[in-house]
């Protein structure tokens, strides 16, 4: 080979080792931002998530998680074991927020909550890795009263006038099809609610039983909840 050869080949692996160092590079913050939450690498759990109280966070673990996650946060057919997550707590509370804000490919619906209620169950499951979390279980439920208020049943059933089409928009956007299925045909987190009539579904709604959320009306308003009645109708 003459020089010149060398010079190209020499050439053509530096390029090479342009294009590919930034791309392992690029590639490894993207896995640490999985891991980790957007830009938050090697930052402490407390710097981004706010301080929250595990107590009440426990509370809102089993109202609004629990039916995915198990009782005590060991997982089922619907969602992981979250006890053992390497993540920190401002991944923990800006994924609960809204999962798709963090990656696209969450599966994992938004629950409704406020950022009060994140920061508390954030504190909740992060006792899980500094094993806190069982004593926090048992004081959480002696704590717990018959009086957390759950908003007022409407009496008006509402059955009638309401509208199917946006109605499903309502049951996809509440996250309700994530726990009963697209169809309303059930999964392993929630019953099928095929052939519920408008008046449990409305109780349901606003007073559940088990472990389903509660929407009060400044979540789905009264003439949402009609729409909602009127798709849940059509379902068979
Ligand atoms: C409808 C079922 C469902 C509900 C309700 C739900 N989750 Fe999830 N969750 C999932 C699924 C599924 C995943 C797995 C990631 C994905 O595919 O989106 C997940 C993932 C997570 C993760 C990330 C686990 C990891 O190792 O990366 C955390 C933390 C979490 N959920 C906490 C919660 C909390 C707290 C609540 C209640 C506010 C909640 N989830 C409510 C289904 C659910
Ligand atoms: C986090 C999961 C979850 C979400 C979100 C959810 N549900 Fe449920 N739902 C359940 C579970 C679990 C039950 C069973 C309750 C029980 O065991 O008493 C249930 C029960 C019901 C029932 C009663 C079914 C029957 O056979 O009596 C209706 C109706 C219902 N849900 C409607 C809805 C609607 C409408 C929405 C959205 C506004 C919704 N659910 C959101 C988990 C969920």
């Amino acid at each position: 080979m003459d020089m010149r050869k060398w010079e190209i080949l020499g050439i053509i692996g530096v390029v090479a080792v342009l294009l590919v160092l930034p791309a392992a590079v690029w590639g490894y913050q993207g896995y640490r931002e999985a891991q980790e939450g957007p830009g938050m690498g090697a930052r402490p759990d407390s710097i981004g998530a706010p301080k929250g109280d595990p107590v009440s966070g426990y509370l809102v673990y089993d109202n609004k998680c629990s039916a995915c996650h198990g009782k005590d946060a060991e997982g089922s057919a619907a969602a992981p074991d979250i006890r053992n997550m390497v993540i920190g707590a401002q991944f923990v509370y800006a994924w609960i927020l809204d999962p798709l804000s963090v990656t696209s490919a969450a599966t994992m619906p938004k629950v409704p909550l406020t950022e009060r209620e994140a920061a508390d169950v954030t504190a909740f499951v992060m006792g899980y890795r500094d094993g806190t979390a069982p004593a926090i279980v048992a004081a959480a439920q002696k704590a717990a009263s018959p009086a957390t208020a759950a908003p007022a049943v409407q009496s008006a059933p509402g059955a009638s006038g309401g509208n199917a089409a946006k109605g499903k928009a309502v049951f996809t956007s509440k996250t309700c099809s994530a726990c009963h299925g697209q169809n309303g045909h059930g999964t392993a987190a929630a019953p099928g609610v095929v052939g519920v009539s408008g008046a449990a579904v409305q109780k349901q709604v606003r007073t559940p039983s088990g472990k389903m959320p509660a929407y009060g009306t400044n979540q789905i308003s009264d003439t949402d909840m009609a729409d909602l009645i009127a798709f849940l109708e059509t379902l068979k």
